[in-house]
């Protein structure tokens, strides 16, 4: 089998996450933000098109980027549908914003888009008082209604920052009271930005309270480095045969280190800095090196903070011919591909033993060459984990529609051939 070498240093871009919620508040603020290293990537695309039809003054994204915010009830009535494209968290979150402003704004998005639930967000924001349309079930487009909307104290049964955000975006616009009590944290980006930016917001293990505000300051901020996309990266220097990758300025707050953990508790050889902070948001530099891992079991309680890695994870588990269990993930079949099926069909299609669990996989050893061609339904973290393991030694295979990585990481492609050159 021929080894694999690794090699170099990789800033990997900015947060998808925080990218997203750094355009929709800077737009919120009174005054001018700054945001450096803001990801440019299709799924930011939309969120800074929906904005700009909304009114709010985004300039095109670069990597040192001034926004000169309209205030909280600045936005205005668009005179086109908002397309989102692939992003649910342009969706959701911007139907809490448009839910507190006083006119109807008509969502759509691509055929991926179109088929995941948006009742979680409507659900809650009706309750506030908006109105929502749907044209078929209970995916886009719809039309949300935007009213005064009342105080809400809101237990959402689960886990999602999308579904969090959008009701405190609707509280800070409409300047109510919002609480909302989650099963588990999720991602705590929206409250550590608003607090950075005046807002009157506590969090208390798996809850969050929002205080009625009258403004927002504007923010200065370096957007860190995507843990998510970092990952892809961790687990191609830990499946190599030799070298050591850097990574540097990765975002580290805990409720996106899920991961991380699941790697070490696999055995993987990293080195992690002594975090810096910035804008609430800290971040380190890893160096991994090629290790031996072993099995582990993942389930419901760790989902939260890896939400977006599991495709990766399965891949590393068939990459280093691993036993691999995952449970309570149910949730991954409304991302952007049912990930659970996409994951093991194209595992299965490479010669891997996997197979399909209702809320999670099982990846078993021993290690074998995988090859074949996959298909990653457009869906990007699917593309990129099988990308990660057609560059383990040994693997053959080929990835269908490859572009599709432009949703979260348009260089995604080059940065590999680069480390593995
Ligand atoms: C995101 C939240 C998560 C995550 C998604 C991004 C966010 O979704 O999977 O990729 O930026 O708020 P859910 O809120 O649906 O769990």
């Amino acid at each position: 089998m021929a080894p694999l070498r690794v090699a170099g240093t990789l800033r990997v871009p900015g947060d998808k996450s925080i990218s997203h919620r750094s355009l929709i508040l800077a737009a919120l603020a009174d005054g001018e933000s700054r945001i450096r290293g803001i990801l440019e990537a299709d799924d930011i695309q939309s969120t800074a098109g929906v904005l700009r039809a909304l009114g709010a003054g985004i300039p095109s994204l670069s990597a040192d980027m001034r926004i000169a915010g309209g205030g909280l009830r600045g936005l205005k009535a668009p005179r086109q549908t908002l397309d989102c494209g692939n992003s649910g968290t342009t969706a959701r979150l911007i139907a809490g914003v448009v839910a507190a402003h006083p006119f109807s704004t008509r969502f759509e998005g691509d055929s991926s888009l179109s088929r995941r639930p948006m009742k979680r967000v409507a659900e809650p924001l009706t309750y506030m008082g908006a109105q929502f349309e749907f044209d078929h079930g209970d995916g886009l487009p719809m039309t949300v209604r935007g009213v005064d909307l009342r105080s809400i104290d809101w237990n959402t049964g689960g886990s999602s920052a999308q579904v969090k955000s959008a009701i405190l975006l609707a509280g800070l616009v409409a300047a109510v009271e919002v609480r909302v009590t989650e099963k588990t944290r999720s991602r705590d980006h929206t409250e550590r930005m608003l607090r950075a930016m005046g807002a009157d917001v506590e969090n208390d293990r798996n809850q969050v309270c929002l205080r009625p505000a009258r403004r927002l300051n504007p923010i200065e901020m370096e957007v860190p480095a995507d843990p998510s996309s970092a990952a892809f990266f961790i687990a191609l220097a830990s499946l190599a045969t030799e070298g050591e990758l850097a990574l540097t300025k990765v975002g580290v707050n805990p409720t996106r280190t899920g991961f991380l953990q699941a790697m070490k508790r696999m055995g993987a050889d990293i080195n992690e800095s002594v975090p810096g902070r910035r804008a609430e948001e800290s971040t380190a530099t890893f160096r991994v090196r090629p290790h031996e891992l072993r099995g582990i079991r993942i389930t419901e309680e760790d989902i939260p903070f890896l939400i977006d890695e599991v495709p990766l994870i399965a891949c590393v588990a068939a990459g280093a011919g691993i036993d691999l269990e995952i449970t309570g993930a149910a949730e991954l079949r409304v991302k952007e591909s049912d990930r659970i099926n996409s994951v093991v069909q194209n595992l299965q299609a490479v010669g891997a033993r996997a197979e399909e669990l209702p809320d999670g996989l099982r990846i078993w050893g021993p290690r074998r060459e995988l090859s074949g061609t996959i298909d990653p339904h457009g869906d990007h973290r699917v593309a990129m984990a099988f990308g990660v393991l057609s560059a383990a030694s040994g693997n053959r295979i080929k990835i269908l529609n490859p572009e599709c990585v432009a949703v979260s990481y348009p260089s995604f492609w080059d940065d590999l051939r680069r480390v593995t050159a």
